[in-house]
Parts: C-alpha cells; sequence; structure tokens
C-alpha cells in the first residue's frame, strides 16, 4: 500500500517520550570477547528480524537468494504459488550446504552430496533408493527447516526465532514512519560488502552518533546541519531510534555559513534557482529547495515528492533499526548501512553499504556515494575494506576503526564518556545488554 493510498503526507516528527538511561558501562569485552560473541549469537541474533535480500530480487517463482548472518546462510525462495519462504541452509539427509550459489532459478535445490532434491516450498521431492528408509519413502513427508518469514519496505526479512513478535510490532514506530519514501519501489544502484577489521558495534555504533560529523567529515557542513543543537534525536521503546538532520543548507557551525558552496551549488542550480542569489543568506537556501521542488518535482518526473513532506524534500532522516540496520533517507535516495557479524572472530566483521534511488522517467544514471552509476539492480561487489572504496563519507568513517578496535583492547579501558548526544550509544547497548541479560 502506498503512503498516499494510507493518506500520510510526509513522516510525523512526534517527538518520542525520553527514555531514562541505566547507564550500563559499555565494556570493552563486548568488542573482543569470543564469549560475548557467542552470547550475541545465542541470544540477539538468533532472535531478531534481518533484511535477507530485496523482494525484486525475486519476481518470479522458481527463484532463489541466499545470505549470510554469522555462521548462517538462509536459503529465501519464491514458490509456485508466489509465496516466499526462508530455510537453513543446509540439507535434512546430513547437513551438506544445499545451496551454493548467491542467486538463480530453479524447480528443485539438488544437495551435492547424495542427490536428495527439495522444491521451492522446501518439500523433499526425490531422493536414492527411496525403499531403503526405514518405514517409507522419505519423499513429501519431510522438508528443510524453515524459518520465519516476511517483506516490508522492499525487503525480506528473516527471523530464526519462531516466538518473535510479527516484523510490523518488531519495526514499531518505524514499520508507518517510512512508508512515505516509497523504499519497495526504488532501486539498488550500489551493493558493496567489505570485510573489515572490527567488531560490527564500532561500525554501528558511529552510526547512532553525529558527534563525529565536524571532525571526520568536515565537507558535509556545506549543505547538512551538524549541531545536536539543530537535529532531532528519538530513541523508541524496541531498540530503534532516528535523528532528524536539516539539509539544503550550510550548518551553523559551517565557517562560511552565509555564502552557498558545492554540493549546496549544484543542488540549487539544478532546480533553477541562481547560487547568486543566496550569498550572504544562504541558510534561506533550503526553504526556497523545498517550494522549488514541490513545484518543478512532478513536471521532472519526481513523482515520488507526492509522499514526502517539504522538510522531507531537503532533510535527513537517518534512522538506526535494532540490531545493526542504519537507513539513511533522503527524499531522492537512501542508504542501507549494515555491519554484519562475522563467522568466527569478534574483531571483524562484514560491513554492507547500499543506496537505492526512486526511478525518475528519462534518468538513466545517477550520482551514488561512489560516484555515477545506471539506475538499473547492481552487481554485488565483495572485497576487503581498503580494496576499494565504500563511498567517501562511509571510507571516513571507516577510517578510525583499526584505532579503535585497539584502543578498546586496552586493560584500562573501563567505559566511554559520552555527551549528551551521544545517548543513543549506551541506549543501543542497554538493549543489547537487556537481550544478553534476559530481559528481552
Ligand atoms: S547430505 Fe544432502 S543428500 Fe546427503
Ligand atoms: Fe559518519
Amino acid at each position: 500500500m502506498t503512503a498516499q493510498a494510507l493518506k500520510i503526507m510526509g513522516t510525523p516528527r512526534d517527538k518520542a517520550p525520553e527514555i531514562e538511561l541505566r547507564g550500563d558501562p559499555l565494556s570493552g569485552d563486548r568488542y573482543w570477547s569470543r564469549e560475548f560473541m557467542e552470547k550475541e549469537w545465542e541470544r540477539m541474533w538468533t532472535r531478531t528480524w534481518h533484511i535477507g535480500g530485496l523482494v525484486s530480487e525475486l519476481p518470479n517463482p522458481g527463484d532463489f537468494i541466499t545470505c549470510k548472518l554469522g555462521r548462517e546462510s538462509i536459503l529465501i525462495s519464491r514458490a509456485r504459488d508466489g509465496a516466499i519462504h526462508a530455510f537453513y541452509n543446509f540439507c535434512i539427509h546430513r547437513g551438506n550446504r544445499l545451496v551454493q550459489t548467491e542467486r538463480g532459478n530453479t524447480p528443485y535445490f539438488r544437495c551435492t552430496y547424495h542427490g536428495w532434491a527439495f522444491d521451492n516450498e522446501g518439500v523433499l521431492r526425490g531422493v536414492q533408493n527411496p525403499e531403503d528408509f526405514p518405514g517409507s519413502n522419505p519423499c513429501g513427508k519431510n522438508k528443510l527447516k524453515e524459518i520465519r518469514c516476511e517483506t516490508w519496505g522492499g525487503f525480506v526479512w528473516y527471523n530464526m526465532d519462531e516466538n518473535a513478535p510479527p516484523l510490523a510490532e518488531a519495526l514499531d514506530p518505524v514499520y508507518d514512519q517510512l512508508l512515505p519514501y516509497n523504499m519497495d519501489k526504488m532501486v539498488r544502484v550500489l551493493w558493496l560488502t567489505a570485510e573489515a577489521d572490527c567488531n560490527w558495534k564500532i561500525i554501528h555504533d558511529n552510526f547512532n552518533e553525529s558527534y563525529h560529523l565536524p571532525t571526520i567529515h568536515p565537507e558535509l557542513n556545506t549543505f547538512i546541519e551538524d549541531s545536536y543543537k539543530q537535529c532531532q534525536f528519538d530513541m523508541y521503546a524496541n531498540g530503534h531510534n532516528r535523528m532528524l538532520m536539516p539539509g539544503g543548507q550550510p550548518a551553523y557551525s559551517s565557517r562560511n555559513c552565509d555564502i552557498p558552496q558545492a554540493p549546496l551549488t549544484d543542488m540549487l542550480a539544478y532546480w533553477d534557482l541562481d547560487p547568486a542569489r543566496f550569498e550572504g543568506r544562504a541558510r534561506e537556501a533550503r526553504e526556497a529547495l523545498q517550494q522549488q521542488k514541490r513545484k518543478l518535482g512532478p513536471s521532472r518526473g519526481y513523482l515520488h515528492y507526492v509522499d514526502l513532506s517539504d522538510e522531507q524534500l531537503t532533510d535527513y532522516y537517518h534512522y538506526t533499526l535494532f540490531p545493526n540496520t542504519s537507513l539513511t533517507m533522503s527524499s531522492d535516495g537512501f542508504q542501507v548501512l549494515r555491519p554484519q557479524p562475522h563467522p568466527t572472530d569478534p574483531e571483524k566483521c562484514i560491513f554492507d553499504h547500499w543506496f537505492f534511488v526512486p526511478v525518475v522517467e528519462g534518468q538513466t544514471t545517477v550520482e551514488t556515494p561512489v560516484g555515477p552509476r545506471p539506475v538499473a539492480p547492481a552487481a554485488h561487489e565483495v572485497f576487503r575494506h581498503g580494496d576499494q572504496s565504500l563511498g567517501f563519507v562511509a571510507d571516513q568513517d571507516l577510517s578510525v576503526i583499526p584505532g579503535q578496535q585497539q584502543g578498546l583492547r586496552s586493560r584500562g579501558y573501563t567505559d566511554s564518556l559520552l555527551s549528551g548526544q551521544e545517548a543513543r550509544i549506551r541506549r543501543y547497548h542497554e538493549v543489547l545488554n537487556d537481550y544478553l541479560e534476559g530481559r528481552r
């Protein structure tokens, strides 16, 4: 259902009620201990909802994808009746990995070991010597081990916990708040995955604060407000949070906050606004851009603007979903930034960076965090962190990870000394502790 059908225009900006922090220390072991990593796996990762892939990767019956989370591989399949199923990716005969590829289309998943065949609903359909099994032929009576699976936002989500709440409840209130962006209609034009040398939480903590913007991303203050005093922060009961950052104007902290600079000058010019008009009053650019995008957007193919509020036409709504998915929403695309746990090493992680754009008639290429890319589903690029760019801003974020991973290893480190605007970091670890210590 589109946001329009729900009669929503834009995302509500209601400030969430304050959540009091307990003050749990951000202990060092959580970033390097194997024991902590195991506990996370058993008590948190296996009980929370995760994105397995895109609905658009499974347009036809027989289509399948596989994805990884830590030591697990999950097989997601579109059955003949159109339903999407998720299974642990192993063969129930002797436990062999069933599907070794990332995607494809097949009527049967055939195990490479003894040749057992399963249909798209996971039902066993063929074995060698069926008469040789105790009882009777095992076909039709046995299935792959199925797990919970739902769709939202154009993503397929899975959960290994059969008692987990439904996805809508688990994502509340984000589930409704992000509807106006119509994420399910966007195209993933960038699909990067890098193995990085740090615990997954080091990267995720970074997405839970904007205190590092002036030092790590000084360029951003030419068009994004980076002061906590101008941003809105909301924390929700189930662990998710958001940060609303005004965009389309220089930050107050910017040295030349009254003179428009690139890329703001390019944004203004693109929307037929003369940057010279804003010299001495660059902070008026935001409202002018909102009005111009509202006025010219639809005739230029930006039909999706109709569902967004004026503020959303310029601002950045940055969501952090528990446990590890960050979504940076803008009117012209959104990013998924997701550090995943490494299968065996707590001091490594697997970092995904995806970028999605709306389809705008006549637009064949778009600017992405790594430069221009065609408006078409991207191929998966997998590499080691450092071998290739993850995008200018993500490269800046990840530039600090070796130093932080080393420092948090020190026997002298016991906790972080956080500012008020970094409360989301502590809150996140407190929700994680709730899982690990049996309160969730
Ligand atoms: S392990 Fe799959 S058929 Fe034997
Ligand atoms: Fe950053």
